[in-house]
């Protein structure tokens, strides 16, 4: 039976963080002053083993989810994820498996992942201008490595690849145009996103902010849009697509238009915690009940528990009563 929450959302998607490490230190999400030399990521033995995390996804799909998606941090540095990919590829009930990466990677792991039985990926890319893009990444990975990534995840059939640029007040929000224009007619789907404020270290203020409205109305100046119905429940992105017929985009507006009414999504870290909410203070302990030899039946019983007392919708409430929450990280829950 589907569990569903106090606001009568059911438990559709899980979101699996495999490593809280990333090879980028994007500043809005993992600035190099914080996680510098001396940041103590998550100790190897700490981290769910590739058989516990399948066996929470067995459950959870028992439950009704339906999608799994893999983060991090990266998920690609996660040594021999494409295993996992095909060991969650095997699970009953999975209808969509995915990734989400920063694509440095990619142009490597595309076949592989593919050869496991992952259905598509998202790859973050903020620019196509190196300075930009290099200065919003602060690792000097150029552009140029992320775009031979998409290429090889639509060659080895990961598709359709979704390009998820983040925009930020006065650093690329000039560019949207440009990106836009870029991956119109190739079949990839570019999703802006609005810049939220996810943990507690990236100095997020509204004025960072790029309202989705803005957003659409420069891309629909240079090409006409017209809305799209959702895909499918709940999705994230509000979907446009050009008149012409040369694609899509999306924007995920958390901030301007929130979506928890619609919010399916719980979060599985790396180390095993349940969160019911991306901007959740507090976590479940799953790798205890895992590690204490827990049956599935108590393992669902957990989940089901957890899920029925979620009343989660931070997007809708965020205010200055939710400003200096202690909140997790983002490369810790996962996007
Ligand atoms: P599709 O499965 O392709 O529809 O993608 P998705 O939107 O589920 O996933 P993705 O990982 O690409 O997320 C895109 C952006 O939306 C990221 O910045 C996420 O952090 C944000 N996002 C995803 N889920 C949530 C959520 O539940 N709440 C909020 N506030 N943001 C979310
Ligand atoms: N606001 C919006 N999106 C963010 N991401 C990371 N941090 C933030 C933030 N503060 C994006 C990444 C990735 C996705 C999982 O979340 O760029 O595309
Ligand atoms: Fe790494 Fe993604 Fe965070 Fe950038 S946004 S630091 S690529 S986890
Ligand atoms: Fe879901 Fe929380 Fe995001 Fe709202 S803020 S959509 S409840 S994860």
């Amino acid at each position: 039976m589907t569990p569903t929450d106090t606001l009568g959302r059911p438990l559709r998607d899980l979101r699996i963080s495999v490593t809280d490490r990333c090879n980028f230190r994007c500043r809005y999400c993992m600035p190099r002053e914080v996680f510098g030399k001396d940041y103590e990521f998550l100790a190897r033995d700490l981290l769910l083993t590739f058989e516990e995390i399948e066996r929470v996804a067995r459950v959870s799909a028992r439950l009704g989810v339906r999608k799994i998606r893999l983060t991090g941090g990266e998920p690609l540095l996660r040594k021999g994820v494409e295993d996992l990919v095909a060991m969650l590829a095997g699970v009953p009930g999975i209808d969509d498996l995915t990734m989400t990466t920063n694509g440095s990677l990619l142009a490597r792991k595309a076949e592989a992942l593919a050869g496991a039985g992952l259905h598509r990926v998202t790859v973050s890319l903020d620019s196509l201008d190196d300075a930009t893009f290099a200065a919003m990444n602060d690792a000097g990975v150029a552009v140029g490595a992320i775009l031979e990534g998409i290429d090889a995840a639509a060659g080895a059939g990961l598709t359709p690849v979704k390009v998820n640029v983040v925009v930020k007040r006065g650093v690329n929000d000039a560019e949207v145009p440009a990106i836009a224009r870029h991956f119109r007619g190739t079949g990839h789907i570019v999703r802006f996103i609005e810049y939220m404020d996810v943990g507690h270290t990236n100095g997020w203020r509204l004025d960072d902010v790029v309202p989705a409205a803005e957003i659409v109305a420069a891309i629909a100046a240079e090409a006409p849009l017209q809305p799209v119905a959702a895909g499918y429940p709940g999705e994230v992105a509000r979907r446009w697509r050009y008149e012409d017929g040369s694609g899509e985009i999306g924007v995920i507006s958390s901030v301007t238009a929130p979506f928890c009414g619609s919010c399916t999504r719980a979060r599985l870290s790396a180390e095993g915690m349940l969160y019911t909410c991306l901007f959740a203070t507090g976590g479940h302990d799953l790798r205890a009940l895992l590690r204490d030899g827990a049956d599935d039946e108590a393992l669902a019983g957990a989940l089901t528990t957890v899920w029925e007392q979620r009343g989660d919708r931070y997007s809708e409430l965020r205010s200055s009563r939710t400003v200096g929450l202690p909140k997790i990280e983002m490369s810790y829950i996962g996007g």
